[in-house]
């Protein structure tokens, strides 16, 4: 995409990676994009770099507004080298002793990532900046969603920079939440279950301090996906609310098999679920990407599952999902294990305990041996109607 005006002499000059699909694991059905942005003041500045390999789309673009090597400032909002990667090329081509910003943490992991010494500016929280006719505030935000996380405000257009955060893995043609719509919130979503979950009660305390100290906001430009312009307190608000992860009356049943039993189960719990009115659904983990699972349970009020016993263990892509999931602490959880197994069935017994290990409540564990009989389907029904009678009403 060629550059574009996000506000009066601010630009868009990032790059669209149309292709990726697998993000660090996290599945990226529609792309992504590395968004940068440069403001033409009296002293040019850069706001964040791309991935590296997008570094001479970066340079192409900036050079369609202004020659680079006009670049007074570079700011680097954050390290993670979706962004910083191409951060060697662009210095190189701006100028290595151009003063490049970024909080005290981002000059010790920038420079661990980069062995040229570059002309490090390391800014404080609140600390501001003088462009020219803007000012830009510095405001730190470790942990959002690593150590070295800032954004960058700047305060007469009242535009925030907020790195990672709102951000959404999306790429298409639309530049603007109003060009989008609602189309966007699931990815909003999706994003924020599987990168920023864990950090919940760090953002609920950042969106506080931001409403303390009253900054207005007319945009919020994250470095991934659309632009929030027409409602930007909109995803402020969804932060808030998935932060908080009130469980709704909601269920996942999510499970592997190896030979229908413990499939079997798993949908004579959600038929049962289903009868006592819970939204409830099966979810086999080598069918549904692990990041898709992880954006439903944002919402749900269990997590149920289940797995097969194989090789006196739980079967590898449970394994794998639970470690998954435990690592972005969900909170406000009910939890049930399940599974069918041949003569040891251990599967069920540690499934509860990584459940019980993740702070989820648990309800009952149900393991059958071979293939369940009209007992053992009963037996199902009735977790199903027990976690039932838990959910909200
Ligand atoms: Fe988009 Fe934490 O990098």
């Amino acid at each position: 995409m060629k550059p574009f005006e996000v506000a009066k002499d601010i630009y868009w000059v990032g790059a669209i990676d149309w292709n990726i699909r697998d993000f660090h694991g996290y599945s990226v059905h529609n792309g992504t994009t590395y968004n940068a942005f440069l403001i033409m003041d009296e002293k040019v500045t850069l706001i964040d770099a791309v991935k590296k390999e997008f570094a001479d789309k970066l340079i192409e673009n900036i050079a369609e507004i202004v020659d680079p090597r006009k670049i007074d400032y570079v700011i680097s909002n954050h390290t993670e080298m979706d962004h910083s990667g191409g951060l060697a090329r662009v210095m190189h081509k701006v100028g290595e002793d151009k003063p490049l910003f970024c909080s005290s943490i981002g000059q010790k992991s920038l420079s661990r990532h980069f062995p040229q010494k570059w002309n490090y500016r390391a800014v404080k929280d609140g600390e501001e900046l003088k462009i020219g006719k803007r000012t830009l505030a510095f405001l730190e935000t470790r942990m959002l969603h690593w150590p070295d996380s800032m954004f960058t405000y700047a305060k007469e257009d009242k535009i925030l920079f907020s790195s990672d955060a709102f951000g959404q893995h999306y790429a298409g043609t639309e530049r603007f939440d109003d060009e989008i719509g609602e189309a966007i919130m699931p990815h909003a979503r999706k994003y924020f279950a599987n990168i920023l979950l864990l950090y919940s009660p760090l953002i609920l305390k950042l969106v506080d301090k931001v409403q303390e100290m009253g900054l207005a906001l007319d945009m919020i430009c994250p470095d991934h996906g659309i632009l929030w312009r027409k409602e930007p307190l909109k995803i402020v608000q969804a932060y808030v609310e998935w932060s908080r992860q009130n469980p709704k009356r909601k269920a996942l049943v999510i499970y592997d098999t190896m030979w229908h039993s413990t499939e079997l189960m798993a949908e004579t719990i959600v038929e049962s679920l289903v009868q006592e009115g819970v939204d409830a659904k099966p979810y086999h983990l080598r069918r549904w990407d692990r990041s898709d699972i992880m954006t439903e349970i944002l919402d749900a009020g269990a997590v149920i599952v289940g797995s097969p016993t194989l090789n006196n263990c739980m079967f590898p892509t449970v394994s794998d999902f639970l470690c998954y999931m435990k690592g972005l602490k969900p909170i406000n959880k009910l939890g049930a294990a399940f599974g069918s197994y041949g003569w040891s069935g251990e599967a069920t017994k540690l499934i509860a305990k990584e459940l019980e290990e993740a702070k989820f409540k648990l309800v009952d564990q149900v393991k059958l041996q071979y293939v369940p009989d009209r007992s053992g389907l009963e037996a199902c029904r009735e977790l199903g109607k027990k976690i039932a009678a838990e959910l909200p009403k």
